[in-house]
C-alpha cells in the first residue's frame, strides 16, 4: 500500500514537471521574423507604421479593428489601447498565445481578443477597420470579400496593394526610433457602396459606370446628355454632370442629397431602376460568357 502511494506521489511530481516545463516553454516562446506562416511569413509592422495606419483609418473607441494575421498582436493591442474593440486572427497557436499574453501586459484583455484561425475561412464582416500585412496576391484573393463589407468600412494594408483598386490614401513613415525597412508604406481604401446601373431622377436619367470607388457615366435630360465623373467614399457620392457638381449619400436602391449650380443649391434624389450585376472574375467562363448581365431591378 504504502509502496503504491510513493509510485502514485512519484508519477504525480513528474507529470506537474513536464506541465510545468512546458508553461515555461511557451511563456519563453520567442518568435522569429521571416518565420514560416500558413500562407505568409511573420515580419511585424514597425510599431510607428501602426500608429500610421490606424490614424489613417480615424480609429475611435466606436470602432471594431480586425487585424488579418496578428502576428504578435501589436496592431490589435495599439488598437484597443485607442479604446476600440480588437480582434487579431492568426493561424499559428503560439502566435496568439504570445498576443494574449502581450495584450495582458498592456492591460488591454478586455477590447483585444485573438483568435487562433485561418484568416481565409473567417468572418470578418463585423469589422469597421480591417488592417492586414500580407501579400499582393492574398489582397487580391480577400479583394471580392472586402469589397462586399458594409460601405464605409476602412482597410489599411502594409506595403501591398489591391491591384487596380487604387488606394484613397497613401502613407509612409520613415521612422528614428526602429527600422522599418522596406515596409514603411501603408495604403488605405475605404469600402465604396455599390452604384453601378441606372437610376432615375425628376431630371432625367443617370446610367453609372463604377470602377470601385471611382464613377463616370451620363445624365440624360431631355435631349442633352451631360457626361458624369465622380467619386464614392463609403456611401457619400459627389459627381459632376455639366456644370452642376451633385453631393449625396447612397442608401441601397436610393440616393440624395444636394446639387450646386451658379451659387444655387437645391435638393436632388435618384432611384435605382436597374442594376448592373458583374459575373466574379472566378465565375467568368472562358467561353463567349459576357462580363456583364443586365439584370432588371
Ligand atoms: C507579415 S505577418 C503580419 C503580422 C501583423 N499583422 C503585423 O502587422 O505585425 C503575417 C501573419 O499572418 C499569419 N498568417 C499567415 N497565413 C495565415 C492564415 N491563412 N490565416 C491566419 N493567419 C495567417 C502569419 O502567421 C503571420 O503572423
Amino acid at each position: 500500500m504504502r509502496i503504491r502511494f510513493i509510485r502514485l506521489s512519484l508519477l504525480m511530481f513528474c507529470l506537474s514537471m513536464i506541465a510545468a516545463a512546458g508553461l515555461v516553454e511557451a511563456a519563453d516562446y520567442e518568435p522569429h521574423v521571416g518565420q514560416d506562416g500558413k500562407d505568409v511569413v511573420w515580419v511585424p509592422t514597425c510599431q510607428e507604421l501602426v500608429d500610421k495606419m490606424l490614424d489613417m483609418a480615424k480609429v475611435t473607441p466606436k470602432d471594431y479593428v480586425i487585424d488579418l494575421g496578428s502576428g504578435d498582436g501589436r496592431t490589435v493591442i495599439t488598437a484597443a489601447k485607442r479604446g476600440a474593440r480588437a480582434l487579431g486572427i492568426e493561424y499559428n497557436p503560439d502566435m496568439v498565445a504570445l498576443s494574449k499574453r502581450n495584450a495582458a501586459k498592456e492591460g488591454v484583455t478586455d477590447k483585444a481578443q485573438f483568435k487562433e484561425a485561418d484568416l481565409f475561412e473567417s468572418d470578418f464582416s463585423e469589422a469597421t477597420v480591417i488592417t492586414m500585412f500580407l501579400l499582393p496576391t492574398i489582397n487580391l484573393k480577400l479583394r471580392p470579400k472586402i469589397l462586399d463589407l458594409k460601405p464605409g468600412t476602412r482597410i489599411v494594408s502594409n506595403s501591398f496593394t489591391m491591384d487596380d483598386w487604387k488606394a484613397d490614401e497613401t502613407a509612409t513613415v520613415y521612422s528614428l526610433q526602429e527600422n522599418c525597412g522596406n515596409y514603411n508604406t501603408a495604403y488605405f481604401w475605404i469600402v465604396p457602396a455599390k452604384v453601378e446601373g441606372t437610376w432615375t431622377l425628376p431630371q432625367g436619367r443617370l446610367r453609372l459606370k463604377q470602377d470601385f470607388q471611382m464613377i463616370s457615366g451620363t445624365l440624360e435630360s431631355g435631349a442633352t446628355v451631360a457626361p458624369v465623373n465622380g467619386k464614392l467614399s463609403g456611401d457619400q457620392i459627389n459627381f459632376s454632370a455639366g456644370n452642376v457638381s451633385y453631393t449625396g449619400r447612397v442608401n441601397g436602391s436610393t440616393m440624395q442629397g444636394t446639387a450646386k449650380s451658379g451659387g444655387i443649391t437645391t435638393p436632388w434624389s435618384a432611384t435605382l431602376v436597374r442594376k448592373v450585376f458583374r459575373v466574379p472574375p472566378e465565375k467568368q467562363g472562358t467561353s463567349a460568357l459576357p462580363v456583364r448581365l443586365n439584370v432588371t431591378h
